[in-house]
């Protein structure tokens, strides 16, 4: 029998995010983009999802997270709730939110919860948003107020989920909204996130001295797909530069150096207690002076993972290879990057309509995960995307992410056989391999 063993105290949890769960929201962005027609797959509307906010229905799939021996859970907090007119707080969403918070506690799940996770109010989108600094302080009033009113249930934070893509879609390729495709502003928008993120990490340490505070990073493994050409290895090189680097180089030395410019965020310097790293693929790239805007690199199809992918895989992991040797690499360069700080796993899974491939998906990355330990990083836990089926921005409903299967017109919950899977590691802290059966 082998025995992969994970740390003492390790966290085994799943991720959420408040809009791909929630249901009940017309007053943040995402919820405007819904209504322009074509911008959401199948038109499929974030109305009910998985209904947590009328139907409470988060205790129920909290009990399942907790029968499935989870002990941890990552969701977010909904700034267009709390706050949902510039300066005004909603004391119903507060209560909400303890209530949520607390059925975490009483069933052994430790919180983490992230305070921007993509959508925006509408008012704060009628200023701007994240385009001008005006967002600075009201992001650091709102995470204060946040601290203040919750702090006594939670003591574990992400400012700002995946900055990069967040301005990516926004900014650059315009999938999401704003939809709008400018380098220059898109440079902005970063600056401004990691201003936001500095603020923010400040004033919850100003309210609860001992919080831990960190980012979802996003990070892609480029890879060459002929290694043995310099100029493809250099290609790489930038591209891993510009999308996985900048920023956190930044929460380094102050300096966001862009590609085609660079700015100084001094404040930034030291805002990380911990670092979130959100993993899924790793991307092979070719030479292609073609695509000046992609750094001359040119992403390649990916290479299934054994079976015939479907629409649903193909429109996710179409885009990178499931490469679990990749995020043991991801991991190892983080440790390098970060010395002795923390490492949570915020974010890892696979869209798998038929729960064929989720199993050997979680395996194939926990073994690589184990091994990067082994070695000495310090990672600390680990949270699959996601808990259960949910609302996944423009693609809707179509891709499903999670250890438990939603039925929308009953709002059923109907755990994956994976699920199980997962449970068995969450419980023995281990991955064991029995020998099989005669
Ligand atoms: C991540 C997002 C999360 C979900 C997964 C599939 O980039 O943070 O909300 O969309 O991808």
């Amino acid at each position: 029998m082998t025995t992969l063993q994970f740390p003492d105290g390790f966290l085994w949890g799943t991720a959420t995010a408040a809009h791909q769960v929630e249901g009940g929201n017309d007053n943040n962005d995402w919820w405007a983009w819904e209504q322009i027609p074509g911008r959401i797959k199948n038109g499929d509307s974030s109305a009910v999802a998985c209904d947590w906010w009328r139907g409470e229905k988060y205790r129920a799939d909290f009990d399942l997270a907790r029968a499935l021996h989870q002990n941890a859970h990552r969701l977010s907090i909904e700034w267009s709730r709390i706050e949902p007119r510039e300066n005004e707080w909603d004391a119903d969403a507060f209560a909400f939110y303890r209530r949520v918070l607390t059925a975490l506690r009483e069933r052994g799940l430790t919180p983490l919860v992230t305070l921007h996770h993509f959508a925006n109010p509408l008012w704060l989108r009628a200023r701007g948003a994240w385009e001008t600094d005006a967002v600075v302080p009201l992001f650091e009033r709102f995470a204060t107020r946040v601290a203040q009113e919750l702090g006594d249930l939670c003591d574990f934070w992400i400012t700002i989920n995946e900055p990069m893509v967040y301005t990516y879609t926004g900014y650059v390729n315009a999938k999401w909204p704003p939809g709008k495709s400018d380098f220059g502003l898109a440079m902005r928008v970063l600056t401004n996130v990691l201003r936001g993120h500095a603020a923010a990490y400040r004033a919850l340490h100003r309210v609860q001295p001992h919080a831990r505070v960190g980012l979802a990073h996003n990070m892609l493994a480029f890879k060459p797909a002929r290694p043995e050409s310099a100029l493809n290895r250099v290609i790489v090189r930038v591209q891993d530069y510009a999308y996985n680097r900048v920023f956190l180089l930044a929460l380094q030395d102050g300096r966001l150096r862009f590609p085609m410019g660079s700015g100084d965020v001094r404040e930034a310097i030291g805002t990380q207690d911990f670092i979130g790293l959100n993993y899924y693929f790793a991307r092979r790239i070719a030479v292609d002076f073609s695509q000046p805007g992609s750094l001359f690199g040119r992403a390649l199809p990916a290479q299934p993972w054994g079976v015939p992918y479907d629409d649903e895989l193909l429109e996710w992991f179409g885009k990178g290879d499931i490469d679990p040797d990749a995020f043991y690499r991801t991991i190892k360069w983080l440790a390098g990057y970060g010395k002795d700080k923390p490492i949570y796993i915020c974010e890892n899974g696979i869209c798998d309509r038929n729960d064929e491939l989720r199993a050997r998906y979680l395996i194939t990355h926990l073994v690589a995960l184990q091994r990067a330990i082994q070695e000495g990083a310090p990672v600390k836990g680990y949270f699959y995307w996601t808990l259960v089926d949910n609302f996944e921005w423009i693609e809707g409903y179509t891709l499903r992410f999670g250890l438990l299967a939603n039925d929308r017109a009953t709002q059923t919950r109907t755990p994956k056989p994976s699920a199980a899977i997962y449970a068995r590691i969450a419980r023995e802290n281990a991955l064991v391999n029995e020998p099989m059966s005669q």
